[in-house]
């Protein structure tokens, strides 16, 4: 099939990467390909993505988009290829120096400490980097931890958490486990915040609360890459989308082309959501 017919968007992504200089483009993932023993996750990813925007990266399961964005943090290191994010080399450093550079992410499993409370979740990542280890942004790291309650407090209000805030983490519903890691990240004030399916496991309600957060925290000027599964999310929040498809690009573009790709259609959305 792809032999045959060529991706209309594949073309407008080629177009992106020519005018890469053009545009603000902070984060480059390019040529990456991961295998695991004979199974190629990702085959040639080629990503630019732009400064302060939210990149949507869609994709059937199995497709590599997990696998993707543990290389972007350090979880996996890529057979060959290179990520970049502003200016500076991602590839080869380890998880918390990526950390340092000001790279969050939400991971499709929550990572959380259950049997902390939901208070603690939040400030412990802020008061594990007040050694000045931050090099992205110094202030981070002279805060006292009454600051860092305030903020934490602040920030589970903006998730709707804050009732639950003495509670163990442990005993929340998984929709909740998610917002509570995404209080975890947003505490450490990234530059670049991954989000691996970010309200899987949510009803409506808690998915609607959730894209209105991640639309009030876009104006904060913070570049995201967001991958989902729930066409929803992806057209409310997605500045650009890229499809994922037995791990390579398939297509790249404005969200309104990218649901109009048939090509896409038959990929990933007819099939998936309709
Ligand atoms: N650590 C690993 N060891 C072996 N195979 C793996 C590993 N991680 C991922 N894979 C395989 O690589 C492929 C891509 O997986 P990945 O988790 O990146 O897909 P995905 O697009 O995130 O899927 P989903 O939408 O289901 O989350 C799958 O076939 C998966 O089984
Ligand atoms: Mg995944």
């Amino acid at each position: 099939m792809e032999k045959t017919k060529t991706p209309i968007l594949l073309h407008k992504t080629k177009q992106l990467s020519e005018g890469r200089h053009m545009e603000n483009l902070v984060l480059h993932l390019d040529n990456i390909q991961k295998s695991f023993g004979g199974l190629r996750a990702l085959a040639d990813v080629n990503l630019h993505v732009e400064e302060g925007k939210t990149h949507a990266i869609i994709g059937p399961n199995g497709a590599g988009k997990s696998t993707l964005l543990n290389v972007c943090v350090g979880r996996l290191k890529p057979d060959s290829g290179k990520v970049t994010f502003d200016g500076e080399e991602l590839t080869g450093k380890k998880p918390h120096e990526i950390a340092q550079i000001g790279v969050a992410r939400v991971f499709q499993t929550p990572e959380i400490f259950p049997e902390l409370s939901l208070l603690d979740n939040v400030m412990l990542p802020a008061l594990s980097k007040r050694d000045g280890s931050f090099r992205f942004n110094p202030h981070l790291a002279m805060r006292n931890q009454n600051e860092i309650r305030d903020e934490a407090e602040h920030i589970l209000g903006d998730v709707g958490l804050k009732e639950q805030m003495g509670m163990v983490a442990g005993s929340l519903s998984r929709g909740d486990k998610r917002r509570l890691e995404l209080s975890m990240c947003l505490i450490l004030h990234p530059r670049l915040l991954l989000l691996d399916e970010p309200t899987a496991g949510m009803a409506r309600h808690d998915t609607n609360a959730t894209i209105d957060l991640l639309k009030k925290i876009k104006e904060r000027g913070m570049t995201k890459i967001i991958i989902e599964h729930d066409m929803h999310v992806v057209f409310s929040l997605a500045d650009k989308v890229s499809v994922l498809a037995r791990g390579k690009i398939i297509a790249s573009g404005l969200p309104e082309e990218v649901r109009e790709d048939p090509l896409v259609k038959e990929a990933y959305l007819g099939t998936a959501q309709e």
